[in-house]
């Protein structure tokens, strides 16, 4: 199966310097068939950058939109206005969720713009650290996939992606341990087999976000059930999210020998 490795740059480089820093990043991705490499700018950026990068080596993701597909919502911006800028969008980053105050029923809605607009939604859940601590994360897990894919249809679903990101592991340098990684991206294949059938939860890709880097990428990757990295932290530094690009082709590579 396809691997994605995605760089999330939230609220970092101005116009320009996105561009250089992907004319950096353009110098040694390799292009292969097998990982998808996505990188996610501001919004500003998204029009310079589809001009820019080379659609095979390169693909571009929002970071959010707004549900609504036009209309007086002064400062929003809408996933028909990303239409032919981005081929991707995050929705539901946690600090989306927490900063923003975002729920399960405006996510929804987002997802649902999205797949209207013929972009991608990559779907981003995830357990606060009082949560893990409670031993809440599978009931969380549940709501956020419930509540974000609510309405979808199973016919939509090839264009789905979700990230399980614990929030406690992002930017903070933790991550969980490769058993409980695969245990969560467990427990939202089976929720989405609930609500869409086995077939379907197999084939939904789902990444794994929350300091990401270098040297862990590889065991992360190598987890049963993961599709894929979102990255923010080491995406902003080229040796590194060139390097994790280059560790998912390995990967892939090898999968392929093995059939
Ligand atoms: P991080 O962030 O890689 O810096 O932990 C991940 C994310 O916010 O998606």
């Amino acid at each position: 199966m396809k691997k994605f490795v995605i760089g999330n740059w939230k609220m970092n480089l101005n116009v320009h310097e996105a561009s250089l820093f992907a004319a950096k990043l353009a110098q040694d991705i390799p292009i292969r068939r097998g990982v998808e490499t996505i990188i996610c700018p501001s919004f500003l950026a998204l029009e310079p950058l589809s001009l820019q990068i080379d659609h095979r080596q390169m693909k571009l993701c929002a970071q959010n939109c707004y549900w609504r597909d036009s209309g007086a919502f002064t400062g929003e911006i809408s996933a028909t206005q990303l239409r032919g800028l981005a081929q991707y969008v995050l929705v539901g980053h946690s600090e989306r969720r927490n900063i923003f105050d975002e729920d399960d029923r405006e996510i929804r809605f987002k997802v649902q713009a999205a797949l209207r607009n013929g972009l991608t939604p990559i779907l981003c859940v995830g357990e606060t650290e009082f949560e893990y601590n409670e031993g809440d994360t599978p009931h969380v897990l549940n709501d956020h996939v419930a509540g974000g894919l609510l309405n979808v249809g199973s016919d939509q679903m090839d264009d789905v992606i979700i990230a399980y990101e614990p929030v406690w592991a992002i930017g903070s340098g933790k991550t969980p341990k490769l058993e409980e990684i695969e245990k969560a991206i467990e427990l939202i294949r089976t929720q989405v087999a609930h609500m869409f059938g086995k077939s379907i939860a197999k084939n939904v890709p789902i990444l794994y976000g929350g300091s990401v880097n270098l040297t862990n990428a590889r065991a992360i990757l190598s987890v049963k059930g993961v599709d894929g990295l979102l990255i923010a932290t080491a995406s902003l530094i080229a040796p590194e999210f060139v390097g994790i690009v280059e560790i998912a082709s390995e990967l892939v590579k090898k999968e392929g020998e093995k059939g």
